[in-house]
């Protein structure tokens, strides 16, 4: 193996940390109280239809296929080994059921009584519960499968450069939303790493907003850590 680069992991904990956010709210949430569902909704699938929002659910899952097949699958196919036409197939798969639930959510708020919502959420949280436990396994297969092909066949400073070309494509609403969840997501190790490659390549302005976005968001112990640890 040649070189270091993992462009997945850390992603990949800011998704999961939000799949489990939802599975929590969802297993929990009263589809009785039509106010509270109606914001349950709006944060799953908001706009998804024409992917507007930055901080919905739905709408981050499908970018993240969107970005992989824009920005590393393209050159990742040399040494994929097959590998890429089954996670662009499980993207397509992933997709599916991201739409049938907004669909579903969308129905479920047409419903005039509680008890016929009551019956739709249960129906709508297994529907949920059966996408979390693909997505876990479609990431898992990227990290355990591709993360060791691409360190094998691309250098760091090549694999940099995807990377890059995909955070240059974020509106930084949407990166922001995303790095709400992927910094309290990280270890304390990846977290001062992370800050310390921000430090020596993005404008002052950028170290700053996400430097607040840390203090708010990270537990102020592994914060204060991971500061020290990367000299901010
Ligand atoms: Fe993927
Ligand atoms: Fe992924």
């Amino acid at each position: 193996m040649t070189g270091t680069a993992d462009l997945f992991t850390p992603v990949h904990k800011g998704l999961r940390a939000m799949l489990y956010d939802l599975s929590d709210r969802l297993q929990a949430h009263d589809f009785a109280d039509l106010g509270a569902t109606k914001t349950l909704a709006r944060d799953l699938e908001n706009d998804f239809q024409v992917a507007q929002s930055a901080g919905c659910v739905l709408c981050g899952l499908a970018f993240h296929a969107v970005e992989e097949e824009a920005h590393i699958f393209p050159p990742a196919q040399k040494v994929g080994n097959g590998l890429i036409p089954i996670l662009i197939e499980e993207h397509h798969d992933l997709s599916r059921r991201e739409v049938e639930i907004a669909n579903d959510t969308h129905a479920l708020l047409e419903l005039s009584g509680a008890s016929e919502r009551i019956s739709a959420g249960t129906a709508l949280n297994q529907k949920v519960n059966d996408l979390l436990v693909a997505y876990l396994a479609h990431m898992n297969r990227e990290e355990v499968e591709l993360v060791p092909l691409l360190r094998d066949g691309f250098t760091d400073a090549e694999q940099g450069a995807w990377q890059g070309a995909i955070v240059r494509s974020f509106p930084p609403d949407r990166m922001m939303a995303l790095l709400s969840w992927m910094l309290p997501a990280m270890n304390v190790t990846e977290l001062a790493e992370f800050m310390g490659a921000l430090q020596r390549g993005a404008p002052p302005p950028v170290v700053k907003a996400v430097a607040d976005l840390g203090a708010a968001k990270v537990d102020s112990a592994r914060w204060n850590e991971a500061r020290s640890r990367a000299g901010l």
